[in-house]
């Protein structure tokens, strides 16, 4: 089972120079990945994926896999899996509380096996991130529930049936697990008020490929003809999709520190919301099929307002990272996060560095820049924010030292090791105690 060294990044400031140099390589998605790992409870047959990100998270939901029989091998960048007899419905407690995509397992799980037992998700505490839109959904499909010894626990001995499920808020995790749940249900569901982030597309085809009878992907109204049984077709890969938030993350890094930063293996076209962003904020580009250039001779960014939104808008999950460039840009910006009520906290050790930031609610901030950042030291409070950190510090004057970088870990794969091929003076240091 997997444990976790004790360790920071110790970070030497650019002090606002813009120096780096080179090669950001992206590689596979951790929030496709982790969705089609969890999607080989619906197979009588092994699957493998590609490019696969070798980060906690994977590691993490590969475990979980293991505890129900799946018999996972994870070699450099690929994992096969699956095809195994499930040896049981409950999720493990601890693994469990570890990874909030651990609850997409139910879907997959409850409609292959009939039943599933599990606790609520730990994860990133970025906001009060409920249940809710799972269990109606499964509740809608037949499933009964009842919660007992701080356990769900969910069966349907029958199978799953095919329901109109309307989600109230569109979900990620809600849509994909629901999704698989009805791959395997007896009718037709449909999910309306559906995520559209490519993450979930990409799954979608993935089982599409493998002979599930899905429409819609990527509108709000996706349909699914339950298969009645599992699925059997062998043979079928999954390339993981270039990760969007890592892309984004090393072009907000590539604007602020960037000399000349080539962002490769990206996609793009998952980006529009942010490259738009940046060129409403005064970055040139070069944007390619597959990669992004940013050549660094414009010295002024300009404020501006950023509001996060489900997919194709701006998304959460850059929006730290992004708040560490509005320092850099001259006027006063304003972030509106409409996804998660406390997504925000990180603004507080900003300013400890030499921000000028205002929390005027869980959802809305000002930043007033530009301000030069000093070093300091950080606590991740969250992978994002961590990273955000990280690209705070790179750009401060001083050493930075940032603690809780496990959280880092769980989503971007070698960080240092990437960061240092572009010249950055980053590095990884144990801890003791
Ligand atoms: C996914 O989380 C991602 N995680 C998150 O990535 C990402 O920030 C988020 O989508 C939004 O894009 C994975 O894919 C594993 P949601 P998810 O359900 O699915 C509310 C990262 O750093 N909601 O789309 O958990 C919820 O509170 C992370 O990689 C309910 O009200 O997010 C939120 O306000 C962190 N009831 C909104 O929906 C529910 O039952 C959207 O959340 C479920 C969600």
């Amino acid at each position: 089972m997997f444990k976790k060294p004790n360790e920071n990044f110790v970070i030497e400031g650019s002090a606002g120079a813009r120096n780096l140099t080179g090669e950001l390589k992206v590689g596979g998605a951790k929030n496709a990945a982790l969705k089609v790992l969890a999607s080989s409870l619906l197979f009588t047959d092994p699957i493998k994926l590609t490019n696969v990100p070798r980060i906690d998270d994977i590691k993490i939901m590969i475990d979980l896999l293991n505890d129900l029989g799946q018999n996972a091998d994870f070699n450099d960048k690929t994992v096969r899996l699956g095809g195994k007899k499930i040896t049981k419905t409950s999720l493990n407690e601890d693994l469990s509380h570890k990874l909030r995509a651990s609850i997409v397992l139910t879907g997959p799980l409850l409609g292959r096996t009939g039943g599933v037992s599990f606790p609520h998700p730990g994860g990133c505490v970025i906001g009060q991130r409920p249940i809710d839109i799972f269990l109606n959904g499964f509740q809608a499909m037949g499933a009964k529930i009842h919660y007992d010894q701080n356990k769900y626990h969910l069966s349907a001995p029958n199978g799953l049936k095919g329901a109109r499920i309307f989600f109230p808020q569109q979900s990620v995790t809600g849509t994909e697990t629901l999704l698989m749940a009805a791959v395997l249900a007896s009718g037709t569901t449909v999910l309306d008020n559906a995520a559209l982030e490519p993450e979930v597309v990409s799954l979608g085809q993935f089982l599409i490929n493998a002979g599930a009878k899905i429409h819609g992907l990527g509108t709000p109204t996706i349909t699914v003809s339950g298969l009645g049984g599992p699925l059997a077709k062998k043979d079928h890969d999954y390339q993981t999709i270039p990760d969007r938030i890592e892309a984004g993350s090393y072009l907000i890094l590539g604007a602020l520190a960037g000399k000349d930063i080539l962002i490769s293996h990206c996609e793009p076209r998952h980006l529009t919301a942010v490259t738009e962003t940046l060129k409403q904020m005064g970055l040139k580009m070069n944007i390619d099929h597959s990669s992004i250039r940013v050549n660094n001779e414009q010295p002024e960014f300009r404020a501006i307002n950023l509001k996060t939104h489900e997919y194709p808008g701006f998304p959460t999950d850059l929006q730290a990272p992004m708040a560490v460039l509005l320092t850099q840009a001259y006027g006063q910006s304003f972030i509106f996060e409409t996804i998660f009520e406390n997504r925000l906290s990180y603004l507080d050790t900003l300013n400890r560095q030499g921000a000028d930031t205002m929390l005027l609610d869980a959802h809305r901030a000002l930043i007033n820049g530009p301000r030069p950042l000093k070093g300091e030291s950080l606590d991740s409070p969250d992978l994002r924010a961590g990273l955000a950190y990280i690209i705070a510090a790179l750009v401060a004057s001083g050493r930075s030292i940032v603690h809780n970088i496990h959280y880092i870990d769980r989503g971007y794969e070698k960080v240092e090791k990437k960061l240092q091929a572009v010249g950055a003076n980053i590095k990884r240091v144990s801890c003791q105690g």
